[in-house]
């Protein structure tokens, strides 16, 4: 099975359906499963003791109320986090998840975009690349995922040793800012290119559409953003509420109508 090259544009829940739950968490990847998203993006970094582990910001100070960076704790430590009950009470007890546990978690018939985070942690050598590669083939998600990062020099390691793997350029709106899609996949032989939508050009997709790129946008949660994105030709909408995306894009007549239930 190929998840990533079904039906477009896919519905890509950002960091699970993060509009109405608590980001990053088991919860939130089952709510946007639940309103019909076709991929979960999810943020990892490595923690002191060398797991990977779900999470966005460097700190856990957002997500927890707790101190200190990832990289300064170990899965002990961050297991005894909560991490939804900043969100709202009735999350509380969520935690922040290994990447295992959310491989686990996450559907089989959904895609995972794993976006590896290694800003702030100045460990280097850490064979980040590996472990990631590691636990995607144990979990048997080869299939399934897309691995980015807005570390160019991450997926192009995970591309050499892994070419099954797919990978996706993450552009930095500053640094990235002028390089073409077409550009970043000739050096660092990605499948697909991801751009902020502030940044996204008619030009930029015909490049990517010209040397077979999937390209996604984020952040794209209303109708006027879908909209633009949907005329750009966009392949993957990364939204914070699959729930209002799904519908819309059925509404569009751009996506299957939702397969009857019985007795609905
Ligand atoms: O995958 C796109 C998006 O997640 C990148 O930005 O900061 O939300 O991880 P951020
Ligand atoms: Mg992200």
């Amino acid at each position: 099975m190929n998840v990533i090259k079904q039906e477009y544009p896919l519905v890509v829940a950002h960091r699970g359906a993060s509009g109405i739950t608590p980001e990053n968490t088991l919860a939130a990847f089952k709510r946007a499963a639940a309103q019909g998203a076709d991929m979960i993006e999810l943020d990892v970094r490595m923690t002191k003791d060398f797991h990977v582990v779900v999470h966005h910001d460097q700190t856990i100070r957002r997500t927890t109320g707790g101190r200190g960076a990832i990289w300064d704790l170990t899965l002990q430590q961050i297991r005894n986090l909560d991490a939804g009950r900043w969100f709202h009470s009735r999350f509380s007890g969520q935690q922040i998840p290994t990447l295992r546990q959310a491989l686990e978690a996450i559907p089989s018939h959904m895609g995972v975009n794993i976006e590896v985070k290694t800003d702030g942690d100045s460990r280097k050598k850490l064979a980040f690349e590996e472990v990631t590669i590691l636990i995607i083939m144990e979990k048997r998600c080869v299939d399934r995922v897309l691995v980015s990062s807005f570390d160019h020099s991450f997926i192009a390691r995970v591309k050499k040793l892994f070419p099954e793997i797919r990978t996706g350029s993450l552009s930095h709106p500053i640094r990235d800012r002028r390089r073409k899609p077409s550009t970043l996949a000739r050096k660092l032989k990605t499948d697909a290119f991801i751009c902020d939508r502030a940044f996204l050009t008619a030009d930029f997709v015909a490049d990517a559409h010209a040397r077979n790129l999937l390209v996604g946008s984020y952040v794209i949660n209303t109708k006027a953003e879908l909209e633009t994105a949907v005329s750009l030709g966009v392949d993957a909408i990364v939204t914070d509420f699959p729930g209002r995306i799904v519908p819309a894009l059925r509404r569009m007549g751009i996506r299957n109508p939702k397969p009857k239930q019985s007795g609905e």
